[in-house]
């Protein structure tokens, strides 16, 4: 069975101190959550050291927000995989729209950082989403599944890899994909997975939904059948509105 992922994506919020204190408050609270869940908190890169200190054994995961494609070299400002391996890290977001749309990450680029964080044995989550003008155009299924391969493309099979369906046209603004609108994408996406690593790899997969993820629809997106966590942006920043989503249960 896949576990049920809710995981939170702090992007450049939070300094280690804040970290530590909002980490050390949140733990004590989740001992309790339901059965095969798991919690991630993608943290900024400052914040990864403190973040493992509070983390390490306590059943709750931590990742990075992105990497670089290399192990070293000449690259400014920029992290590398192997690092984040030798400081225990145990997963890492590749291509979040923000990247994409900021930064300039290409499809090519989300593959060889897929590939790169296999070679240094920490688990993707590879993010994937249309914008709203692709969306209208009726180019969703197309984009979603050419972002998916391409990321994909020389992923180590012996691995693991997550899936975050975001649409990009939710990501922070509050519009929220309807349940039906992110099940479908989810379908299409696990179909996908199918073609790219056979039906065992598809069903092991989880699909994620980020895009506004909020208490207040959070029991109806997890009720669809497809979507297997959530990625959460704003609503991870306070514990008041992010505990309340990893005790949301999957009722299938
Ligand atoms: P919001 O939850 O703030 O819409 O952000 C979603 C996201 O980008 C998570 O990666």
């Amino acid at each position: 069975m896949r576990p049920f992922v809710v995981a939170a994506n702090w992007k450049m919020h939070k300094s280690p101190r804040e970290a530590v204190d909002f980490l050390k408050g949140f733990l004590p609270k989740v001992s309790d959550r339901p059965k095969n869940r798991e919690i991630i908190f993608f943290v900024p890169a400052v914040d990864l050291w403190v973040t493992q200190e509070v983390l390490r054994n306590s059943g709750v995961g931590w990742g990075a927000q992105n990497c670089h494609f290399e192990m070293k070299g000449a690259f400014t400002g920029e992290t590398s995989p192997q690092v984040l391996a030798e400081m225990a890290t145990p997963f890492c977001l590749v291509g979040h729209s923000e990247r994409r749309a900021l930064f300039h990450e290409t499809d090519e680029e989300t593959g060889k950082k897929v590939k790169a964080l296999h070679q240094s044995r920490i688990t993707p989550m590879l993010c994937v989403g249309e914008t709203l003008s692709e969306r209208e155009s009726g180019k969703t299924n197309d984009v979603i599944v050419r972002q998916l391969k391409a990321g994909l493309r020389d992923r180590d099979p012996s691995q693991k890899v997550m899936i975050a369906y975001e649409p990009v046209w939710a990501i922070g603004t509050g519009k929220v994909a309807t349940p039906e609108q992110a099940n479908e994408a989810h379908v299409t996406l696990r179909k996908a997975l199918i073609d790219i690593g056979g039906p065992e790899f598809a069903t092991h997969t989880p699909i994620l939904y980020g895009g506004s993820v909020k208490p207040e629809n959070s029991a109806e997106i997890a009720r669809q059948k497809e979507v297997d966590g959530f990625l959460v942006g704003g609503a991870s920043l306070e514990i008041a509105s992010f505990l309340p989503l990893c005790q949301t249960r999957k009722e299938t």
